[in-house]
């Protein structure tokens, strides 16, 4: 088969690009630690409320001072359906699902999270004071529109804990994933 010189060029200049941008992606992940904003920690769906971690939900502090949300989605509600946090603090989400997926997404923020029976979704953000709306965005059933729960972001010295500290391993009070 004969391949013209110009086509050989611009293919072997095609494989060079893809090899560096595989490079490039490799570098970002391994040596920035980048990866999808969860860790890989599973949980029995229809244990869920038996869970040491999720049989409450709300806000809590660690042993080590770090701001802690447990919430729970359900068709078609969020557990709990307000959320009091402090602002310009990082809050550790942790969050799963006891039925179908949901979409976690806290309305003009950057914290967005797919929930999926059978895993915890886990993220660390904060937020600067004001009143949030907690949606849903995964089509979820008939209800997924109604799907919406209330945030707020308090001053730090007025807000306080909803709930004490669940007694369960110190891996589920890492502030940050992996970083
Ligand atoms: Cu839950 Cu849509």
């Amino acid at each position: 088969m004969k391949i013209d010189r110009y086509e050989k060029i611009w293919m072997w200049a095609s494989g060079a690009m893809l090899c560096a941008f595989f490079a490039t992606m490799a570098g970002a992940a391994i040596g920035s630690s980048i990866g999808p904003p969860s860790h890989v920690q599973t949980i029995d769906p229809q244990k869920v409320l038996s869970d040491p971690l999720f049989h409450q939900q709300g806000t809590w502090v660690d042993r080590g001072g770090r701001v802690h949300a447990t919430i729970v989605a359900t068709a078609f509600a969020w557990l709990p359906a307000q959320l009091t946090l402090p602002a310009a603090t990082p809050v550790t989400f942790h969050m799963t699902s006891i039925d179908v997926l949901h979409g976690f997404e806290i309305v003009r923020t950057n914290a967005q999270a797919t929930l999926i029976p059978g895993y915890v979704s886990q993220f660390t953000t904060q937020f600067a004071p004001g009143d949030y709306m907690i949606v849903c965005n995964e089509y979820c059933g008939v209800g997924h529109h109604i799907m919406a729960a209330k945030m707020a972001a308090i001053p730090r010295s007025q807000w306080r804990p909803t709930m004490a500290a669940p007694d369960v391993p110190p891996a589920h009070e890492n502030g940050h994933d992996s970083h």
